[in-house]
């Protein structure tokens, strides 16, 4: 029989009335069951974690640190039982599974590194005009307060770190909300946090349902919302509360621009292999999945066949499986959307290449061309394995290819032009320009985040730890300067 797995509610284990059943998108099978906060649970975390903002505030930096520190360890020597449990619940192939336990154990080693050095604070002499002689601006910076981290599917882990590491880090509480889909690995933080000598109330974990998080959503108790997730869901958030600040991770349709001098066979086999993995890792449930190639006349012919021959060598099946590449998409409903959209892009023209083929919760790797503009597939972001090849006739041609989408978060400009990577850091309307490689490309340290429908806000822990807290100015009078 599968146990029920707890919640964690201002840093201790408890247990609601109701559960849920957590099952694998590969076979179907139970992977556990989690208990669900009661409405009064949810509000015992939310008054523990508004009480204990300012002792937060005031823990010193080394304590915040050892417990960051104390997790990035943790998670290390729990990795392989952390990436099977990732791989059951979320379906990622379980060499990407490992690679995301990896991931985290770095984020909450920066954070750590940044607890140490963040906020030595920044002195400012004002003695510059009359009024400010023997004067001295000293500008701090302070938590905003509590943390509301709303986590996605897709790295149930890393993303859930991405939160709740950069507010350790400055000391603000955290209310963690994992996805209903991939709960267990964000508990298992839990786990971790529950062996730190972090203040009471400073960090809960509840797995609340998506329909009760309006009215965490509006509790003036939680200023801060860090959300990750589907553009729709973040900006209706960030519409409910225009008051609050909110940073928001969303979606993006990548975009791997593949120019001229990017020519010899090297290079095209490079780009082919690189964007063959990165259309397709975790099934393409990856914000900076590459969805979008973009490919120069003068290398188009000699770049599709590679492509697809590179899509087409992808190993799909059991996610548990190490030689796997492509695993199931979360849900069988994920899969029937996507199937839906190459439908309809074939309908309206599209040539299908490579896949175009669903199994239950499984969408083959697929490869299109010529998809019509007005298409769902060319205009959203699919979220799973399908990648459309256009071809343009030059740089501007290309780069105004890619700002034509609605998103813009990361974009892959395949160049040896170091001119030309500039003018695409200029021209290109992203979060993030990587150039000799794919959008997929993420250090987490690195800020990460949108510009147009992909969101606001960047996560890369420092970032999100500006993004917790704000400046205060303290001003020194009578100095002798
Ligand atoms: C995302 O899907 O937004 C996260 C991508 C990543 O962390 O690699």
């Amino acid at each position: 029989m599968t146990s029920t797995h707890a919640f964690w509610l201002a840093g201790r284990q408890a247990t609601g009335e109701d559960s849920f059943d957590v099952t694998s998108p590969w076979d179907g099978r139970l992977v556990g069951k989690v208990s669900v906060p009661t409405e009064a649970q949810v509000e015992e975390a939310v008054a523990a974690a508004h009480a204990v903002v300012d002792e937060f505030a005031a823990t010193p930096a080394h304590v915040r640190a050892a417990a960051l520190d104390h997790v990035s360890k943790r998670l290390a020597e729990r990795t392989e039982e952390i990436a099977q449990l990732i791989s059951a619940e979320n379906g990622k192939p379980i060499k990407w599974a490992r690679g995301e336990v990896g991931r985290a154990v770095s984020v909450f080693r920066f954070a750590a590194e940044e607890a140490r050095r963040f906020n030595g604070g920044e002195a400012q002499r004002l003695d510059t005009d009359g009024g400010g002689v023997g004067r001295l601006a000293l500008t701090r910076r302070f938590p905003k307060g509590v943390v509301l981290g709303i986590a996605p599917f897709n790295f149930p882990l890393n993303l859930c770190a991405h939160k709740v590491a950069p507010a350790i880090a400055v000391g603000a509480p955290i209310i963690l909300k994992p996805a209903p889909a991939t709960p267990l690995s964000g508990l298992i933080l839990g786990e971790l946090l529950a062996e730190t000598e972090l203040p009471t109330g400073s960090w809960s974990i509840l797995p609340v349902a998506n329909d009760k998080m309006p009215a965490l959503v509006q509790d003036d108790r939680l200023p801060v919302i860090s959300f990750t997730g589907s553009d729709k869901v973040g900006y209706a958030i960030m519409d409910s509360v225009p008051r609050k600040h909110c940073t928001l991770e969303l979606g993006g349709n990548g975009a791997a621009v593949v120019l001229a001098d990017f020519a010899s066979e090297e290079d095209l086999d490079w780009a082919a292999t690189r964007i063959a993995t990165f259309s397709n890792y975790q099934g393409g449930q990856s914000c900076i999945s590459v969805q979008r190639v973009i490919a120069d006349a003068a290398v188009y012919d000699r770049l599709l066949p590679k492509v697809v021959a590179a899509v087409e060598a992808q190993v799909t099946g059991d996610p548990s499986d190490a030689s796997t590449d492509v695993g199931p998409l979360v849900s069988e409903d994920a899969a029937k959307r996507v199937e839906a959209w190459v439908d309809e892009a074939v309908q309206a023209g599209a040539k299908l290449l490579a896949g175009g083929k669903r199994d239950g919760a499984a969408y083959a790797p697929t490869v299109l061309t010529e998809v019509p503009a007005d298409t769902t597939l060319a205009c959203e972001e699919v979220f799973g394995p399908v990648l459309t090849v256009q071809k343009v006739d030059g740089e501007e041609e290309a780069f105004a290819a890619v700002n034509s989408s609605k998103y813009g978060l990361q974009a892959g400009v395949f160049t040896h032009d170091l001119q030309t990577a500039f003018r695409a850091h200029r021209a290109l309307e992203v979060g993030g320009v990587i150039v000799g490689d794919v959008p997929s490309y993420r250090a987490d340290q690195m800020p990460y985040g949108g510009a147009k429908a992909s969101g606001v806000g960047r996560e890369g822990v420092r970032y999100a730890m500006d993004d917790y807290t704000y400046e205060r100015v303290l001003v020194l009078t009578g100095l002798a300067l």
